[in-house]
């Protein structure tokens, strides 16, 4: 099982303080950071683009993802790269010719991700999780922060799990949504090694720094 990797995302994080922000994160022990980009089609919201992550990548030093929560990803791929993402995630559902954008995200030298949304099935992944660097596994519908954990997407982590291991692919399985102390043990228990964690890092009463270490410690102690 790969290593636990705490990957807050900045969609709950005080904008007007950003780069403070993600400099908190990353001295508390965060080992990337994620920024969501939505587009107002794919998802119902307006987020972040390539300048955002131009000003994280200023901010530190940390492993950047881009979560393309957009339609059309290609058209957007290579102005990430150039803005200093490191792994570029686009969604199933978004990528009429996946296997030609992961093959798009290598040529830039970066790490391809594919993210499911929670009713796309593990069985969409059949014919190119070999070329994937990791599986990012929605456990909420995608476009907000601060969402409800979806119950039934810890069963799918499982099944991620397992066809990476049937392959003896020992590849990432990234969690986004919901992820808290409560859910955080769960997931990992299911297979996941990634966890972004957004509302639960940037917007709860504890600082940035005590949520990171609270987030790790779940899953630690339990
Ligand atoms: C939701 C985004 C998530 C969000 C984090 O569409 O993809 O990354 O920022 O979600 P919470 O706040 O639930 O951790």
């Amino acid at each position: 099982m790969p290593q636990l990797l705490i990957v807050p995302s900045i969609l709950s994080a005080d904008l007007t303080r950003l780069g403070e922000q993600v400099k908190e994160a990353e001295a508390a022990g965060a080992d990337r950071i994620q920024v969501d980009v939505m587009d107002g089609r794919f998802v119902p919201n307006i987020a972040f683009g390539p300048l955002v992550v131009q000003a994280v990548r200023r901010s530190t030093s940390l492993p950047i993802e881009a979560h393309l929560m957009i339609i059309e990803p290609e058209r957007y791929v290579a102005d990430f790269a150039a803005a200093g993402a490191d792994v570029i995630i686009v969604h199933q559902e978004a990528a009429l010719h996946l296997h030609r954008i992961v093959e798009q995200i290598h040529q830039l030298g970066k790490k391809a991700g594919v993210a499911l949304n929670p009713s796309t099935p593990v069985a969409t992944l059949d014919d190119i999780l070999g070329d994937l660097d990791h599986v990012l596994v929605m456990t909420v519908n995608p476009g907000f922060g601060g969402q409800k954990f979806i119950e039934s997407t810890l069963t799918k982590i499982a099944r991620v799990r397992q066809m990476m291991n049937e392959r003896r692919l020992d590849h990432d399985v990234e969690v986004d949504g919901g992820i808290s102390t409560a859910t955080a043990p769960r997931v990992v228990e299911a297979g996941a090694n990634l966890l972004v964690a957004g509302a639960s890092v940037f917007a709860g009463r504890a600082s940035v720094a005590e949520a990171i270490r609270h987030l790790r410690a779940s899953v630690e102690q339990s």
